[in-house]
Order: structure tokens, then sequence, then C-alpha cells
């Protein structure tokens, strides 16, 4: 029972300073301990929060509306060299972000060792958030490179600056067809245009209130189809902020602690899993301590949820 963990205290895809210090505080909390003394993982981890200052660049300037694509790009780059690393051996790989940005790091990472060893075999993606993250440099509003993962990792945003992601390559891609939102609530004109376009499967919160989380999962797994392997991407702002405030866009009417917790523990009863994402905790927003403490504690049990433990 091996797990590849790899710690990145990167902000650089939004604004708001403080989510680089995530991993800090979701292993001081216990995480870490948690999956190998309880769940019974032998982990594969350096021990190291990466800030990877030794490739951040001096000088950033704003490339076509995306604010500091170069360190964006360099970041995701080595992370997606060292995720992998573990997954080419046949280890889920689990990332601790960091802002929403890292998962272009993580999921190529994932998506290239798929494909090498199962002969070709596509990834599935569940990203659960309450934003789409598929803006396009030219649709972004914000130009956050956290607002666009998805758009690079499926390639409907493409450059050939070789410092500006021109790295991904097409065996480090998803396809629209295998990835599934779950928990949107915030989706961009631009965005929504997007995911009509090409059909993407995508639960809203108001697809949850109408059908309940169980048949949303259901629907969701199903859509992907059984003995795919799935990357699962949980960007903690999918919860309602009223359980994780810590976070640097809440949007009201989100998930219950427990509807994402179901999600997590769903995932993880297909045997699937190969890659988790747990970003955009940001430990100094989100009012008083309280707030933080239950938004690390949130965090925590989502990844012990996809991990493997249960109730009973
Ligand atoms: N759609 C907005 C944007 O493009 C918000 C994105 C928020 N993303 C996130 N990973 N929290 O800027
Ligand atoms: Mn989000
Ligand atoms: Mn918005
Ligand atoms: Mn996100």
């Amino acid at each position: 029972n091996d797990l590849g963990v790899v710690s990145v205290g990167f902000s650089g895809g939004q604004c708001k300073l403080g989510v680089d210090a995530a991993p800090s505080a979701l292993i001081e909390a216990g995480l870490l301990n948690q999956l190998s003394t309880d769940l019974g993982f032998t982990l594969h981890y350096d021990h190291t929060i990466h800030y990877y200052r030794d490739i951040l660049p001096t000088e950033d300037p704003d490339h076509r509306n995306m604010k500091r694509p170069i360190a964006v790009s360099a970041v995701t780059q080595r992370l997606s060299e060292q995720v992998y690393e573990h997954a080419s051996q046949g280890r889920c790989v689990l990332t601790l972000g960091g802002d929403h940005s890292v998962a272009i790091g993580s999921i190529a990472g994932v998506a290239r060792a798929v494909r090498e060893r199962h002969a070709g075999r596509e990834l599935a993606v569940i990203w659960v958030d309450a934003h789409a993250d598929i803006n396009t440099p030219e649709t972004s509003n914000s130009g956050n490179i956290h607002g666009m993962p998805v758009a690079f990792l499926t390639g409907l945003a493409r450059s050939d600056h070789p410092s500006i992601f021109g790295w991904l390559q097409p065996d480090q891609l998803i396809s629209l067809k295998k990835l599934v939102y779950i928990g949107l609530r915030d989706v961009d004109i631009g965005e929504k245009r997007t995911l009509r376009e090409h059909g993407v499967k995508a639960f809203s919160m108001h697809d949850i209130d109408k059908h309940g989380i169980g048949k949303v999962m259901e629907m969701a797994l199903g859509h992907i189809g059984a003995d795919t392997p799935i990357h699962l991407s949980f960007d903690v702002d999918a919860l309602d902020p009223l359980i994780a405030p810590s976070t640097g866009t809440p949007v009201r009417g989100g998930l219950t602690l427990r509807e994402g917790d179901y999600i997590c523990e769903s995932v993880h009863e297909t045997g699937s899993l190969v890659g988790l994402d747990l970003v955009e905790v940001n430990p100094s927003l989100g009012g008083d301590s309280v707030g933080v403490r239950e938004t690390v504690r949130a965090g925590c049990s989502l990844v012990r949820c996809a991990l493997g433990e249960s109730l009973l």
C-alpha cells in the first residue's frame, strides 16, 4: 500500500498570499501521520515542502493576459516530473497544494504515467470545485492561472512558448470526454460556452440538490466507466464557506462536509484512484482561528476519505 506525496507551497496561480502555507498546516494537523498510522500507507515522501525558489524567475511580466506565466509554468513542469516519478512506479500520488494551478503539474505527471503503464489508456479526472477552472488566457477576466488549469490540460489552451507551458506534451493531456465536474456554482460566461460546446459532464450544486450526492456520484462514475484510472482534483472551495472559509475564492451555497467526504469515499470505492490533489486551503484567510482550523480539518478528512478511511 504505497503512496507518493508531494508538498507544493506555491501561490503564483492567483494573487492572495498564504495558500503556499497549506502543506505545512495540513501536515502539522497530522495528515501524513494519519495516512501512515491509521490507514497503513507506506509513504514515499521527501519531507520537503517545495517552494521551488531556485526556479522562480526574477521578472515575470504578463503574457497573453496571464499573470506570472513563467513561474507557474516552471513550477508545474517541475511538479509534473516529481509526480510522474511516483506514478510511473505504480504509486497513487497525493499532491498537497498550493493553488489550483498546481494541478497542471500533478495531472500532467499522472496522465503520462497512466499512458505508459496501461498501453495508451486515458486518465479520467474528477474535478470537485465551485469553479470550472477552464478559462483560456483569452476568456479569463482575472488573468489568474488557477482559473485555467483545465484549459491547458485538455489542450483547449495552447502555447508554443517553451517557458510558458510549451513543455506540455500530448501524452500529458487529458480528454474532455473523461472529465467530470462536481460542485460547480461560479462559472464564467466563456467557461459556460466551453462546457456546452464540448458537452463536458458537469454536476452543479443544482444537480446535487435535485438528485442527492449518492445519485450524482453514481452518474459521475458511470460516465467515466469501470476500470478507468481516476485522478481526483479537490479544490477546498467546493465545500461551503461556512465549513471551509479559509480559501481565496469562496462561493456561498457549497457542499456539506459529508457530501465532500462522500465524493471522496465513492472514488475510493472504485479502486481506480491513481492521483489526488488537495488545493486552495489558505490558512491566512477565513477570519478567526476556528475557521482556519475547521478548513484544515476538512481538508485532512477529504484526503483520508479518498484514501480509504471508512466510518465502520
Ligand atoms: N473563474 C475565476 C477566474 O478565472 C475564478 C477561478 C477560481 N479558481 C480557483 N482555483 N479557486 O479567475
Ligand atoms: Mn475553486
Ligand atoms: Mn466569478
Ligand atoms: Mn479550482
